[in-house]
């Protein structure tokens, strides 16, 4: 067996004209939980669906415990549950009945599926909903109902496509610690899909963030921000007409770079940020050029987008906190 739980070698897939997938090499370790973070067609399902051989990928090579996916596809299967983009759980049966059906469709003992069905209800913390239908149940019920569905076949990998969209921020958070446990007390490698930078941020050890086609950024999220600042990021809010004379006049007096999108700027500051505050806000009531706010805080993965994307995801002035509703800038 692989020490590595995946592996996927200058993955490409063209459709047409179009490379949704463009060159992806990464390795995931048995027990990561590992996050694909990218806007809407960035490739993420096509990279997981062509890990399940949905999809024939038009050259590269990936593993998944050391089978290729595409000679030894049934094995794949074997090793890996799967929580597609769309779930869905039958709304006319009841839970128990789900994971019932999934546990035949698996071709399980029938001794073993009642063992499970138990089991894995109690880690849903469905237990008490057992006898009633899956479509009575809330969208944060149905979700782990589906999430616990893809391990009925005891899978070492789960594989999840936007497991949480969706979902308001307490059944976000109950999935998160769903999923947690499951990393934690199963031993279940677990590759995610996300569009949320809080969700990577929160759930993930590392994290791919992936545009285009590729892997533009990878590591663990304090690797990632730190990749960007090892001290603060200054945050300015100006009138567009503006910004130029801005960026100018910092890099005049303070000899620092600036980027900029749309009406944000924002500079890397090393040391003692609150000092620099004043000052470049003093420097710029000499110069009368104004501002809107000026803020400090400490780099976030939207920060690691920006640099990487030259793009950023437009919220609040106040960027100190990602809110989880917050999604990847859409095409
Ligand atoms: N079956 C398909 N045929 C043609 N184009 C596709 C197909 N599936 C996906 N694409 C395109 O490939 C790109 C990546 O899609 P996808 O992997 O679904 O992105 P993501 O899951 O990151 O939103 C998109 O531009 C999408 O339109
Ligand atoms: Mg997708």
């Amino acid at each position: 067996m692989s020490e590595y739980a995946i592996e996927v070698y200058d993955l490409v897939k063209k459709f047409n004209d179009l490379t949704a997938v463009d060159g992806i090499t990464l390795k995931i370790s048995k027990g990561e939980i590992f996050g694909l973070l990218g806007p809407n067609g960035a490739g993420k399902s096509t990279t997981i669906n062509i890990l399940l051989h949905l999809l024939e990928p038009t050259s590269g090579k990936a593993l998944v415990g050391g089978y290729d996916i595409v000679k030894h596809s049934r094995e794949v299967k074997k090793l890996i549950g799967l929580v597609p983009q769309e779930t869905v759980v039958e709304p006319e049966l009841t839970a128990e009945a789900n994971l019932r059906l999934f546990g035949r469709l698996y071709e399980l003992p029938e001794d073993e599926i009642e063992r499970k069905i138990s089991e894995l209800l109690k880690l849903a913390e469905l237990s008490e909903f057992r006898y009633k239908l899956a479509g009575t149940f809330s969208g944060g019920m149905q979700r782990r109902l589906a999430v616990v569905k893809a391990l009925i076949h005891d899978p070492s990998i789960l594989i999840l496509d936007e497991p949480t969209v969706g979902l308001d921020v307490q059944n976000r958070t109950a999935l998160w610690n769903l999923l947690k446990k499951i990393n934690r007390e199963r031993g279940v490698t677990i590759l995610l899909t996300t569009q949320y930078l809080e969700e990577a941020d929160m759930l993930c050890n590392r994290i791919a963030i992936i545009d285009h086609g590729k892997i533009k950024a990878l590591g663990t999220p304090a690797q990632l921000k730190q990749s960007i600042s090892k001290g603060f990021i200054i945050e300015i809010f100006a009138e567009q007409k503006y910004t130029k004379d801005i960026i100018a006049l910092i890099k005049r007096k303070f000899r620092l770079e600036s980027s900029v999108s749309g009406d944000r700027i924002t500079v890397n500051v090393s040391e003692d940020p609150v000092d620099f505050l004043g000052k470049v806000s003093s420097e710029l009531e000499k110069e009368k050029l104004p501002i809107v706010s000026i803020s400090m805080h400490m780099p976030t993965l939207d920060d690691v987008f920006l640099k990487i994307t030259g793009s950023s995801i437009r919220d609040t002035a106040n960027n100190e906190v990602v809110s989880p509703t917050m999604r990847l800038r859409g095409r």
